[in-house]
């Protein structure tokens, strides 16, 4: 069957095709198109995403993505025309026998101003194509990313469980336990703020454009790269200190470097995290340091990504341990961030299949959501919602 799934929770209008088929242990997807329109540069000024203008956006961008989705699948009307895109809003003049079979929305957790946008535009082209409206939780969607599309795409066939989830986005630090396949459970989450919101308002803190994580992570890497030239040179011997105080013609007694930053609730007992701290504790140091030099912006971003992924990586080996995880899947945003995927590899060892999303589908996209839709779809047909019962759950849970 063909599915058509269309998400905006948050500054992201995304709207995908896809060929699916199979049970939700050997399911599979066939991507015919894949259209989003990001609103990054929109929001960079307010330094965060502004609800009213995401709204905004998403009602003008959904008809054209929509349109631009139809002409990449190439899709046929009952008559054989091909459904292209034409001056003016398309999607009013199909009918039923069109070639979608589902549509798949998400409803929630994000701005419930924005996901109410995707979800009456998915209940309009719901009633005219007569088909299913299936309602997808986006952490779910993020869960499931990993059988996305392009080379090195999981496959669901291959999943062993107990499969474990590491979400990290701009707004979710969550650790997903999936016990039985397609049955998830939250076994830990962040307390205060999301990790990729960390990363933004430390940032910002320094000084550095939206979204802040790619930014910091970017300083960070180079700092990390020369921090280990340096180390294997003879002067490094005891000296590293001293030679970066001549280096900046820092004060010693003034400011307290090399300095290291908290890692809140590292030892909890439980699966829980808490980035607010951390950012805290960031503030506090900036406020001390004054004006920053770029060296000292480079020690703050890779000392602050040290601390955070650390803190992830952490608690995602505890639970490994804990609950005899086979797979684990790493996603959402701040899943790109190339230190996170490196100590993730080296914590978890050979034993545990890891798994992250293809290019593109770390963060939010739409493929990710026909993918939940059709596996739920499956797994309970008998009780998809009435289109006119979907509604937005802003905080909705796992
Ligand atoms: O999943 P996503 O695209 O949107 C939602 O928040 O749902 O995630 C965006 C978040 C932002 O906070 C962004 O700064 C962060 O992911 N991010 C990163 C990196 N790339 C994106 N954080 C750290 N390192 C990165 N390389
Ligand atoms: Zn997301």
């Amino acid at each position: 069957m063909k599915i058509l799934s269309i998400e905006t929770s948050c500054d992201d209008t995304a709207i995908s095709i896809m060929e699916v088929k199979g049970g939700i242990t050997n399911a599979s997807f066939k991507v015919l198109a894949n259209n989003s329109n990001s609103q990054i540069q929109i929001h960079i000024p307010y330094g965060g995403v502004y609800p009213v203008l995401a709204k905004r956006e998403h009602t003008k961008n959904l008809p054209i993505v929509l349109d631009a989705s139809l002409k990449q699948a190439k899709l046929k009307s009952p008559q054989g025309r091909t459904l292209g895109i034409k001056k003016g809003s398309t999607f009013s003049r199909f009918k039923k026998n069109h070639e979608i079979d589902a549509i798949a929305v998400t409803y929630g957790p994000g701005l419930e101003m924005c996901l109410w946008e995707g979800i009456v535009f998915a209940k309009n082209l719901a009633k005219k194509w007569q088909v299913p409206l299936i309602p997808v939780n986006h952490m779910e969607g993020h869960v499931l990313s990993v059988f996305g599309k392009g080379r090195g795409k999981f496959s669901v066939k291959k999943v062993k469980t107990p499969v474990l989830s590491l979400l990290v986005s701009g707004g979710h630090t969550q650790l997903v336990l999936t016990k039985k396949w397609m049955d998830h459970k939250i076994i830990g989450e962040t307390l205060d703020d999301a990790v990729g919101e960390a990363f933004d308002k430390v940032a910002r803190m320094l000084y550095l454009p939206y979204p802040g994580g790619p930014q910091i992570s970017k300083l960070a890497e180079v700092k990390r790269k020369r921090e280990i030239i340096f180390a294997g040179t003879p002067q490094a011997d005891g000296l590293r200190t001293e030679q970066i105080f001549q280096q900046e013609n820092r004060d010693p007694e003034k400011i307290d470097f090399p300095f290291s930053l908290p890692r809140p609730m590292l030892k909890s007992k439980d699966f829980n995290f808490s980035f607010s701290g951390l950012k805290t504790a960031v503030l506090y140091l900036i406020k001390k340091l004054g004006v920053l030099t770029d060296e000292q912006k480079a020690e703050i971003a890779l000392e602050f990504e040290n601390a955070a992924i650390e803190c992830l990586v952490y608690k995602t080996r505890k639970a490994i341990e804990k609950y005899s995880v086979k797979t684990l899947f790493v996603a959402g945003g701040v899943a790109t961030n190339q230190h996170l995927r490196r100590e993730m590899r080296k914590a978890v060892g050979k034993k545990v299949k890891l798994v992250f999303p293809t290019e593109g589908l770390s963060g939010d996209n739409s493929l990710m959501i026909g993918i939940a839709g059709y596996l739920n779809y499956i797994k309970n047909k008998k009780k998809v919602p009435k289109p006119e019962n979907v509604k937005a759950i802003g905080n909705l849970k796992l």
